[in-house]
């Protein structure tokens, strides 16, 4: 189908950089938290914002066709049929008329699970269509996207048989960004060196945790770039936690170690056919390693080697006794145990390979490439004793289809 040259008729706004993380932290130099200011008259807009606002409008038509025409693809249902072109007509004419448009609830789950499957440094996408999607766009103002992001945890947490979810909140529109979610992830440890910035933050809007060993952030909302972020702390029973324990060494559990059960990622939009939905937290499952070989490991995070290493009584003196090494064994051993123990859904790096090799199989049985990056999807530990391994990828996509970007990116866009 041929459509004629984009004219929209938009004129409406003046573009807003957004700030970095850094200067979002420091919210001296921020108004307080409150209503969000008007947009600009029409009378404040200049040509050249006129042109921008086509170029734009280009932009998402031409990213919306192309995911439309996936969407009818992978579709058959919809393929063809006077539906899929009544749906471009509309799409376009929506695009004329305000710079950007809606999706379906369909497009929406479907563009997301696409994003899932387009991740190229994710080792868990055999699951990627049965991801589950809450289409909450009509939420928008901090508090909403607090309250929600508490219902995320507790649907995705399932009493441990973790479900994979995203939530997915009000998407930018021109002129107009949304509310943000400043948090890495809905559950984080304010003592994690990864939080410091965030920890501070929180502090200073008041916050009175973080004193203590394994704290959980609270939510960290910001209305508006310009408006001071605001705090909302996570109720104990939304977020289960898992004591780590050792299957041989009774000791273990004296370190007091402990992590969360549901990994939930709200530091990535969620773009899907020229649409940026900014705040969209979503989570899968953990693989052991991530938290025994990165996050209790590594020597920028809890660098807990040599803690370990002292309770297993390795010789720390010597580089050849291996003692990094095999501290890292039992760390992992004590991670798989523990979350298995509390019945909580986790994923060993063995089993997880070769699922990944099941899904590439699968793909392409569908034709499709799989987008990896190897040096994201082989394990921390015993990379080579896993098939993942021994062999070469896709390389990550180029062109863009439905993915999860990380904020800046998408933030530029308006
Ligand atoms: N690596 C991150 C962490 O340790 C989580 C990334 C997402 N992981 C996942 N299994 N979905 O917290």
């Amino acid at each position: 189908m041929k459509f004629p040259p984009l004219r929209t008729a938009l004129s409406h706004h003046k573009h807003r950089p957004q700030p970095s993380l850094a200067a979002q932290l420091r919210p001296a130099q921020l108004r307080p938290a409150e209503p969000r200011p008007a947009e600009p008259r029409p009378d404040e807009v200049r040509p050249d914002e006129v042109r921008a606002d086509e170029v734009r409008a280009d932009a998402v038509w031409a990213a919306a066709q192309s995911f439309l025409d996936l969407f009818a693809r992978e579709n058959p249902d919809t393929r063809d049929t006077p539906a899929a072109d009544e749906r471009l007509r509309e799409v376009r004419a929506e695009i004329e008329a305000t710079g950007s448009y809606r999706h379906t609830t369909q497009e929406l789950t479907f563009g997301a699970r696409v994003a899932w499957r387009n991740s190229a440094r994710c080792i868990g996408r055999l699951y990627w269509n049965s991801m589950t999607v809450r289409d909450l766009r009509h939420l928008h103002t901090a508090d909403e996207i607090a309250e929600h992001c508490v219902e995320h945890l507790r649907i995705a947490t399932n009493g441990g048989r973790i479900r994979p979810l995203i939530s997915v909140f009000a998407p930018d529109r021109p002129g107009r960004r949304t509310t943000r979610l400043l948090n890495e992830q809905l559950v984080r440890y304010a003592d994690d060196p990864r939080s410091r910035e965030r920890t501070a933050l929180a502090q200073e809007l008041g916050w009175k945790g973080g004193d203590k060993d394994f704290d959980v952030l609270p939510l960290l909302t910001q209305d508006a770039p310009d408006l001071a972020p605001r705090y909302h702390e996570l109720p104990a029973e939304a977020v289960l936690e898992i004591p780590l324990t050792h299957p041989h060494h009774p000791q273990f559990a004296a370190l007091g170690l402990r992590w969360y059960a549901v990994p939930a990622i709200s530091d990535m939009a969620l773009e899907i056919g020229g649409v940026t939905y900014p705040t969209a937290p979503f989570n899968g499952w953990y693989l052991g390693t991530e938290i025994g070989a990165r996050n209790l490991a590594d020597t920028d995070r809890y660098d807990l080697l040599p803690t370990v290493a002292e309770l297993f009584q390795l010789d720390t003196g010597d580089e050849r006794s291996l003692w990094k090494d095999r501290a890292l064994v039992e760390l992992n051993l004590a991670v798989l145990h523990s979350y298995q123990q509390a019945g909580v859904t986790m994923a060993d790096h063995h089993t997880e390979s070769a699922r990944f090799l099941t899904h590439i199989e699968r793909e392409r049985r569908h034709g499709r490439p799989v987008p990896t990056d190897w040096s994201w999807i082989v394990p921390p530990i015993s990379g080579s004793a896993t098939p993942v391994f021994h062999r070469y990828y896709d390389p990550p996509a180029t062109e863009p289809g439905p993915a999860f970007v990380h904020c800046p990116r998408a933030r530029d866009r308006y």
